[in-house]
């Protein structure tokens, strides 16, 4: 299958939601395995990166077992964080996660899709997005929803894992999520398809200058981006308005 079959086919939004839900008991501890813990500082910088001021709210979208989620409220008390997912059992696992954390900011965690978010325009001061818009079929919108429930002057941060430009990190970036990753999946979350679709959907979403270029023209502005991880992640921060 091309490129862009494996797009259309897999990114149909209700094959991902079950895939996602299929996956949800191991997602933490897979991500700890695919990363050596790293994962948790690319969410760390995305937090900082959101640069929410106090007593503001701020969303995250695709937010899963509620990680990037918690840390914003660790790193904004006072603030007011909502999680949004379409996998119910994500969901679960999120607001389980939020009654036992150490935050001072309410947080809570709502059901819906990011390509129609359930929120009125000028909503949060912040938009976040960890390792969500690579499942989305549709980027632009994806995009210029985030940008529309955000203030003008807010921040939208998107992380993402991405194509390394070259080098010694293009060729892990191909052994690791290629071989390793879809063996590890197998083994652990009893689920080689979805840890083979991660590199397919890796491969078939923009490298981060085109991805730059895309958030632009769903109208957000000054937009940059940092890359970790020998380049297989990248962080992009864009202002609203
Ligand atoms: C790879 S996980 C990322 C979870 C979390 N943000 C993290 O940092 O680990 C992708 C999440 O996006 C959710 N998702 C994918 N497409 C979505 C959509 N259109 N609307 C809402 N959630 C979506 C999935 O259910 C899944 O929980």
């Amino acid at each position: 299958m091309s490129a862009a079959g494996a797009r259309e086919v897999e990114r149909d939004p209700q094959h991902i939601e079950a895939m996602f839900s299929r996956i949800a008991r191991r997602y933490d501890l897979m991500n700890l395995l695919m990363t050596a813990g790293l994962d948790r500082h690319w969410r760390r910088c995305a937090a900082a990166a959101a640069a929410l001021p106090p007593g503001e709210r701020v969303l995250d979208v695709c937010c899963g077992t509620g990680d990037l989620a918690l840390e914003l409220a660790r790193r904004y008390p006072f603030s007011h964080v909502t999680g949004l997912d379409f996998s119910d059992a994500m969901l679960v696992r999120a607001r389980a996660k939020a009654a036992h954390a150490e935050i001072r900011s309410p947080v809570d965690f709502v059901a819906g899709d990011l390509l129609a978010l359930p929120f009125a325009d000028d909503s949060f001061a912040a938009v976040t997005v960890a390792y969500g818009v690579r499942n989305v079929p549709d980027l632009p919108r994806a995009f210029a929803e985030m940008a529309r429930v955000t203030h003008p002057g807010g921040r939208v941060v998107c992380l993402e894992i991405t194509t390394p430009p070259g080098g010694f990190g293009r060729r892990f970036h191909g052994l690791w999520f290629d071989r390793a990753v879809p063996a590890l999946g197998r083994l652990v979350a009893g689920d080689g398809s979805a840890y083979t679709y991660l590199p397919a959907s890796v491969r078939s979403f923009p490298p981060a200058e085109e991805l730059a270029v895309l958030m632009r023209r769903a109208g957000l502005r000054a937009v940059r981006f940092r890359r970790f991880g020998m380049g297989i992640i990248a962080l992009h921060v864009a202002e609203v308005g």
